[in-house]
């Protein structure tokens, strides 16, 4: 595996690979790599012959009071990680090669961005993520692009991207992975202390007891909301959002009928936690 700092590097890199008739994933993050990362490489590197592997604590997608100098980073560690998954080239670039002087482009998204993290943290964050993933797209031209279910929204933000760009790159969403007890595997978990890190396996827990209800026929959407609110009061959190929304544009749900994303945002110790489950009201498995 190499590591590359520049966009010279890795367009040359990335046409070396397409000159040897390499097809190219790209698995987008900010580094501090847990679990839940290495899905996203093993199925880059099952679908694709030449993967990419950007490292980018992105600055635009953090507002003025948010973690970004706090944010976990260690670049050695998320290398020796990245080199046993069998990824080709690790970008690492610095801020400047990102957004030089005089950087002046910003893409934003109606619709999809404006509601949940959109209106929780503000429209910086969605636009933030927009314009630094079609950078990547920019410059890897991958054939397909790596994203975790995780951030649900954040998928939605970049289908809409690449189908009003007409970008030509498949996006594939990888399932949640979680702790054994249920938390979402995230880079913030660093932030939990002891007691934080019991009290937030409540979010889980949250989204199964509305998911319960749904699928023993619950379909009022004010309804499985409450199921999973009263779980949440339980362990003392309450929800910067807890939302069923529709899967496909994130519209108000009022009644659940096909697929519908269940959303919630919360603090809890000193960390901002998400974590999501699709609910489908067309059948009665229940699925995370
Ligand atoms: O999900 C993330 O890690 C980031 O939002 C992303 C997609 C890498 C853009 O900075």
């Amino acid at each position: 595996m190499r590591t590359l700092r520049t966009i010279a590097e890795v367009r040359a890199a990335v046409r070396e690979a397409r000159a040897a008739g390499k097809t190219v994933g790209l698995v987008p993050t900010m580094g501090a790599f847990h679990a839940g990362h290495v899905p996203l490489m093993r199925e880059a590197r099952a679908n694709d012959s030449f993967v990419v592997v950007s490292l980018f604590v992105n600055p635009t997608q953090f507002g003025p009071s948010e973690d970004l100098s706090a944010y976990p980073r260690d670049e050695a560690r998320d290398a020796a990680l990245a080199e046993a998954e069998g990824v080709d080239v690790l970008f690492a670039p610095d801020p400047a090669e990102i957004y030089p002087d005089g950087f002046a482009t910003t893409i934003h998204i109606d619709g999809v961005t404006a509601v949940l993290d959109g209106a929780a943290r503000g429209a910086f964050h969605f636009d933030g993520v927009a314009t630094v993933v079609a950078k990547l797209f920019g410059i890897v031209a991958p054939d397909a692009a790596y994203f975790g279910q995780k951030d649900a929204q954040q998928i939605l933000v970049i289908r809409r991207l690449v189908r009003d760009l007409n970008i030509d790159v498949r996006i594939v969403a990888c399932p949640i992975v979680r702790e054994a007890d249920g938390l979402a595997m995230s880079s913030r978990n660093v932030y939990l202390d002891p007691d934080a890190r019991r009290q937030a396996t409540a979010l889980n827990r949250a989204l199964d007891a509305a998911a319960a209800v749904a699928y023993a026929g619950e379909r009022d959407a004010v309804a499985i909301v409450a199921a999973a609110r009263a779980v949440l009061d339980d362990a003392g959190i309450a929800p910067e959002y807890l939302e069923l929304r529709s899967a496909d544009d994130l519209t108000p749900v009022a009644t659940l009928e096909t697929e519908a994303l269940l959303a919630v945002a919360a603090r809890v110790g000193s960390a901002r936690l998400i974590d999501n489950h699709l609910l489908h009201g067309t059948d009665t498995r229940a699925s995370a």
